[in-house]
């Protein structure tokens, strides 16, 4: 592929304001946590912004600078953390109420924790079944707490100092909804905002004010909210960069680090049965029927995907897939995920593969949102816009332009990701050919 000329990307000069809508478990766990490196108490890992390598050129060329070496990505040191809640606590009280992060390591972080208060939410409870608002906005209609929320950033930015802004949604999870005619053009959703249209979800109420503003939107959760037509319409105009859904963490992530590997070796697989149990928030806001059918259709779409049963029929056609999540509170934050996997060899020959992990949520989707903030504000300063494909890494549900089919395997996410940051950079991609047999 013929190499585009190197474009100017902006460095990552100033402060970056990374808001988060839903200051719970994850967000309170990645915020702490970016305060905890800072002082030099706890290490980014898990985080490729912070942690990554990339290799560049010929393996001969020994040259692999670390991600942050090689693209501008703006500084620990810059950020400044906002966001929205329908609970009133600030951030050192709700990470204390997550119970991810020990009381000892809060405790120190106190004072930087406790400045960070949220703003009043933009909250449905119809949307969210097993959550009531205290901490909420009130308007005329959806438009005007869209504009609320516009105000709030435009607010945020200047308060702060802020050179630029993204958002990374850590709220909850919102029922599921299929997208209707209002979500169909960017006409039909504005009018649809001014109706105050039922349809219409808070979630998608955020994606459409940081739209609006050209801040970056990357969705943690499974709900829609970027990736209907009329915000992708209006992500096209303001040149924005959106991304999503919802944070690859836990048996998702296993599930794509497994099932390529099957897949490569072409051992056939006749069952996967996957269960949690789970006792955070999010695990009780997933005990609603109406939210785990959002994570539910997310969580399905993994397997398909990654095994292509229509061009392996005699090794996937049969496969039953079941994803059960339970809620059981003396568990917390720490998640428990068991996989059952019956999979077969060699003339049909059944085994079976037994998964037990024992698993932190927060802990492992933490530094996704980290990567997501820093690679997303990465984009727009490298006037990249629309769909994030390379971003899927992140996602159990990964976005794609309209036609496409989205890419699971983590190995294939991840080579796109290097491969697009060579790209946007100027550099060769790596193509892996073992080009030296033929000299
Ligand atoms: N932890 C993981 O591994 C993981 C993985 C994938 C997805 N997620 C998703 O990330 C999200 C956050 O997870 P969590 O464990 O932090 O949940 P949490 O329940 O601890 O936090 C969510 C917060 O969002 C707030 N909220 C709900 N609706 C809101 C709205 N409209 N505006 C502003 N705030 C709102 C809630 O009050 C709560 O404080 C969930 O949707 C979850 O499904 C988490």
């Amino acid at each position: 592929m013929p190499l585009q000329p190197k474009p100017t990307i902006k460095a990552a000069q100033g402060k970056l304001g990374i808001l988060l809508p839903g200051m719970g478990a994850v967000a309170t766990t990645f915020i702490a946590g970016v305060h905890a490196v800072r002082q030099g108490i706890g290490k980014p890992i898990g985080s490729l912004c912070e942690m990554g390598t990339i290799r560049l050129g010929a393996r001969t060329d020994n040259n692999v600078p670390t991600i942050r070496e090689y693209v501008s990505l703006a500084e620990l040191d810059d950020i400044v953390f906002g966001g929205w809640d329908l609970f009133n606590e600030n951030c050192y009280e709700a990470a204390i109420e997550a119970g991810v992060l020990e009381k000892e390591l809060l405790e120190s972080l106190k004072e930087p924790l406790s400045a960070i208060k949220p703003m009043k939410a933009v909250f449905d409870q119809s949307y969210v079944k097993r959550l009531r608002g205290e901490h909420v906005k009130t308007g005329t209609s959806k438009m005007d707490l869209a504009e609320q929320l516009m105000e709030d950033m435009k607010s945020f930015q200047k308060d702060n100092g802020c050179d630029r802004l993204v958002v990374v949604w850590c709220a909850s999870t919102e029922v599921y909804r299929e997208p209707t005619s209002v979500h169909a053009t960017l006409a039909n959703f504005e009018e649809g905002l001014r109706n105050s249209d039922d349809e219409i979800a808070p979630s998608q109420i955020y994606a459409y004010a940081c739209c609006k503003l050209g801040v970056p939107f990357n969705n943690g959760a499974p709900n829609l909210s970027v990736d209907i037509p009329a915000i992708q319409e209006l992500a096209r105009e303001t040149q924005t960069p959106i991304s999503g859904k919802d944070f690859k963490t836990g048996q998702t992530l296993m599930k794509t680090i497994l099932a390529p590997g099957f897949k490569s070796r072409l051992l056939g697989i006749n069952g996967w049965f996957s269960t949690n149990i789970l006792g955070n928030r999010d695990g009780e806001v997933l005990d609603d029927p109406g939210s785990f059918k959002s994570k539910e259709v997310s969580k399905l779409s993994v397997l398909d995907s990654v095994l292509q049963p229509e061009k392996y029929p005699d090794l996937y056609k049969d496969l039953y897939h079941k994803v059960r999540i339970n809620y059981y509170p003396p568990r917390g934050d720490n998640k428990e995920g068991w996989d059952n996997i019956d999979i077969f060899g060699w003339l049909g020959y059944e085994m079976q593969i037994k998964v037990d992990f024992l698993c932190r949520d927060s802990i492992l989707a933490a530094p996704l949102v980290l990567d997501l903030a820093l690679f997303s504000d990465f984009a727009k300063r490298a006037g990249m816009h629309g769909i994030q494909e390379w971003l899927s890494f992140y996602y159990k549900s990964p976005m794609t332009p309209e036609g496409l089919y989205p890419e699971h395997d983590l190995f294939i996410q991840l080579a796109k990701l290097k491969n697009t940051l060579r790209y946007t950079v100027g550099d060769d991609l790596i193509t892996h050919l073992g080009a030296e047999y033929y000299e």
